[in-house]
């Protein structure tokens, strides 16, 4: 998969990538991760990527022509018979799980980070294919939203997670973890959960599957719905909602 990512900004998404995981994912060749900076697409004396708005008021909008020419250079460039044109801003489709397994399927995409106060609406029109949004509340530039889409995207790309069992995440699963421990047994008097140390893999993953539900019900209900639920899942439940009566 290549994705590149065309900001004004390239400072802001220079760390992210070069981290961890991802970092790795790089290195493996799983990915190739490319900072575009949008001034070096212009043809102006003054590299002029924004401009005030017709009709008047505040902020400033990106350009066209600027973004037409990377977008278009990018696209020749990649030898791609099909690249996905995403724009970051807060009027786009609320990004999910579910959007990030469908762009995770994508051999090239392009990512162009707006800016709150937008660009120009032909770039919508005529160069972007799909709009998202990484959530209900407004951040100053789509560069920190893509950052979260790009990692969110790289880790199912196939041959990232070494575990099989990694696969099987909240989200994809509709339930939310179950509590994590590690050592010591005990912390300032906190101990472990006994059925932890049993060596009992029945028992352990019992209890484990009845804490994810609880949690899930106690902090997200709304996604039991969508949730594939066992029998003894859902006898489990009703035995919750009772206590809490
Ligand atoms: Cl993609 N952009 C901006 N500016 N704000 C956001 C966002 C994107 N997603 C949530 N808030």
């Amino acid at each position: 998969m290549k994705i590149d990512l065309i900001t004004i900004f390239p400072g802001i998404l220079e760390g992210p990538f070069k981290e961890s995981m991802i970092k790795r994912a790089v290195e493996q060749g799983l990915v190739e991760i490319n900072l575009v900076d949008l001034r070096s697409y212009t043809r102006d004396r003054h590299r002029q990527v924004d401009d005030t708005p017709y009709g008047g008021g505040y902020g400033m909008i990106l350009k066209p022509e600027p973004l037409f020419a990377a977008v278009e250079h990018l696209k020749a460039e990649s030898g791609s018979t099909y690249s996905r044109v995403v724009l970051l801003t807060p009027q786009g489709r609320k990004f999910d799980q579910k959007a990030a397994r469908e762009i995770s399927d994508i051999n090239h995409i392009i990512l162009i980070c707006g800016r709150y106060e937008g660009v120009d609406e032909r770039v919508r029109m005529a160069l972007v294919d799909d709009e998202i949004s990484i959530g209900d509340y407004v951040l100053t530039g789509g560069e920190l939203a893509a950052a979260v889409l790009v990692d969110a995207v790289v880790r199912l790309l196939p041959g990232f997670l070494a575990e099989e069992a990694s696969a099987k995440e909240s989200f994809s699963e509709a339930l939310l973890e179950h509590p994590h421990y590690t050592r010591p047994p005990v912390f300032r008097g906190m101990e472990v959960p006994a059925v932890l140390l049993s060596g009992n893999h029945g028992a352990i993953n019992g209890w484990r599957r009845q804490q994810s539900l609880k949690r899930t019900y106690e902090r997200r209900p709304d996604l039991l719905e969508k949730a594939d639920l066992l029998p003894e899942d859902k006898t489990y439940l009703d035995a919750i909602k009772k206590q809490q009566l």
